[in-house]
């Protein structure tokens, strides 16, 4: 479970986020959202440990990681999907799920699962990554990520620039993550609705600070449409 106590982070000296207090329930999920610029990346860069956090603290699993460089909250189960779909274009898709199972026993095994989760990808093993369509290498990012076997998945805009049937996809893999058991998500999105049908707590960001927040669900989609027309 990751939390957030009274975090305040930015760039230099001058502060993006201020006194963000939230908590991604236990094997549950939680959505932030907000528009362009209101910090959501920023709050996550904080969460993840590449940013360092001018007050405050974070925990995962109760534990203080305040201070822990990203690579040993990785080792604590947490995995990163940055905005923009990062992965290696100039390799294959296969070869970019075997560098992130690169030393796991279980290598083979969780590369075999995720292609049984994202089927799409299947018929694109031997394809590089650079030139499969947004969606895809979405699902790529994703299923790297997840190849790593985390506890605390965070995903930065995952349905940023894709079709609304891939949308309809990764907001059921999302869905399924959370309630094979095992996995918390916390995920930045920007469509209200594929945000909250994903998650169980939302949290509006404006201008740095969480302005408004509340249980997911269908029902809290009106509400949140609310607070966030401005
Ligand atoms: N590397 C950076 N250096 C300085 N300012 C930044 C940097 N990245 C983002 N910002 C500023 O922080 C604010 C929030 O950005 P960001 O967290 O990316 O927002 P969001 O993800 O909600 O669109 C913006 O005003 C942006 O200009
Ligand atoms: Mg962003």
């Amino acid at each position: 479970m990751l939390e957030l106590r009274s975090v305040t982070a930015g760039y230099g000296r001058s502060m993006v986020i201020h006194n963000i207090s939230l908590e991604v329930p236990l094997e549950g999920a939680a959505a932030i959202m907000g528009h362009n610029g209101a910090g959501k990346t920023t709050l996550l860069r904080a969460a993840v440990g590449l940013l360092p956090v001018r007050s405050g603290r974070v925990l995962l699993d109760g534990q203080d990681v305040t201070s822990y460089r990203p690579n040993k909250r990785v080792r604590r189960g947490l995995a990163y999907v940055p905005q923009g779909q990062q992965s290696f274009g100039q390799l294959t898709t296969m070869e970019n799920l075997q560098l992130a199972a690169d030393g796991r026993k279980r290598g083979p095994v969780l590369i075999d699962e995720m292609l049984d989760q994202f089927t799409a990808l299947r018929p694109l093993l031997a394809r590089r990554a650079g030139l499969l369509s947004g969606g895809q290498r979405q699902q790529l990012s994703i299923a790297r990520a997840l190849i790593t076997e985390p506890r605390m998945l965070i995903l930065d805009e995952p349905t940023e620039g894709i079709q609304p049937n891939v949308v309809a996809e990764i907001e059921q893999v999302i869905l399924n993550l959370t309630r094979s058991g095992g996995l918390s998500v916390l995920l930045v999105e920007q469509h209200v609705g594929f945000a909250l049908r994903s998650t169980n707590r939302y949290y509006v960001l404006e201008a740095g600070r969480i302005t408004s927040s509340g249980d997911g669900g269908e029902g809290a989609i009106a509400d949140v449409r609310a607070a966030m027309a401005v």
